[in-house]
């Protein structure tokens, strides 16, 4: 029977941590549980970050983005010696499971320190959707929310201006969050690295809609192309006036929208549920709007939905 269960953020804050916090921590100690933060990710463990808390810990952090107890990257985790450490630091402390929220390389960690005798569940924490075993990860809509905002006001001065606008969206390979943007706000044009990005006719498309609009906006995914140097091409090649926005962190902050609290807290119960059956090695997802669980290994291997038929929707609307 696990008694004392640690709970930590690792790799890049999301919006909606914070709730799966409060839900974890809330539902841990109605189980009678003992429940410990550790503060910055794994590195927390190997410097004896712990803290006990009570159930009103996060009270006052429901609407905050962030997290209240900071994240980390730690690549050294990545080293046997480094976790067979952390795994007796916890194993001195009592803590006999933790409660794992981060995107995929934090569930590899997890995945690892329950091989090593610590029974971990993993929840996907990550703006960039990038997790195949749920539909949604904490912080997916709030993000897109801000992008969606911030394209809104964009597409107002562009207009204004006659202008081409070009909005660099964060999501590390993950075209999500371009993808749905790009249909929320009907973009001219989606660049991600799901649609085959030719940029040479992109141009071309360009110089096309020139011809018929008087401004156009397009969004493209961060790490596929300079989007300096491309927007200095598009002025000089269309002959259009065009103005890069890169939205980078601001997508990353927020206070978390009423569905990613209600996702959250769903996802942050069931990890408790879960560890409370002795159940291990795992993490929770939302598919088809249930939740689930899927061992480590397997849902690391599943394969993304590319949302194909979102390009096809936005062909018909743009
Ligand atoms: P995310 O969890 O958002 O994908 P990272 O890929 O940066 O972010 O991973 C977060 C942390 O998880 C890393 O800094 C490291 O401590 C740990 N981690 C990542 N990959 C592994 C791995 N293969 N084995 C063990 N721990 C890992
Ligand atoms: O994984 C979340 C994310 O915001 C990605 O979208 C982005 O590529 C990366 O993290 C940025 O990381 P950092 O905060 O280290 O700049």
């Amino acid at each position: 029977m696990i008694k004392k269960i640690g709970i930590l953020t690792s790799g890049g804050d999301s919006p909606g941590m914070n709730a799966a916090l409060l839900a974890a921590i809330k539902t841990g100690i109605k189980l009678n549980k003992e429940m410990y933060v550790i503060y910055e990710g794994y590195r927390g463990i190997l410097e004896h970050k712990f803290e006990k808390v009570t159930t009103s810990f996060m009270d006052d952090y429901l609407t905050r983005g962030g997290t209240r107890i900071k994240t980390a990257r730690l690549p050294e985790f990545k080293e046997e010696d480094v976790r067979k450490k952390a795994v007796e630091i916890l194993k001195e402390e009592g803590i006999d499971a933790l409660i794992v929220i981060g995107g995929d390389g934090s569930y590899r960690g997890a995945k690892k320190l329950t091989d090593l005798g610590i029974l971990c569940v993993g929840l996907p924490g990550t703006i960039d959707n990038d997790i195949a075993s749920t539909d949604y990860t904490i912080g997916f809509d709030t993000s897109l929310n801000t992008i969606v905002e911030a394209i809104d006001k964009i597409k107002e001065t562009m207009q204004s201006h006659n202008r081409c606008g070009i909005v660099e969206i964060m999501g590390n390979r993950c075209p999500d969050l371009t993808l749905y943007a790009g249909i929320a706000t009907t973009a001219d044009i989606i660049i991600t690295g799901d649609n085959n990005p030719n940029f040479d006719d992109v141009v071309e498309q360009l110089k096309e809609l020139k011809k018929k609009k008087d401004y156009a906006i397009v969004l493209i995914s961060e790490k596929l192309i300079d989007t300096i140097a491309f927007t200095e091409r598009v002025s000089k090649e269309t002959g259009w006036e065009t103005r890069l926005s890169i939205l980078g962190h601001i997508q990353r902050g927020g206070t978390p929208s009423a569905m990613e609290r209600v996702n959250a807290i769903r996802m942050g119960s069931y990890a408790v549920e879960l560890l409370d059956k002795n159940i291990g090695g795992v993490c929770v997802g939302i598919v088809n709007n249930e939740l689930t669980h899927y061992d480590i290994d397997i849902a690391l291997e599943l394969e993304r939905n590319k949302h194909l038929e979102f390009y096809r929707i936005h062909d018909l609307i743009k």
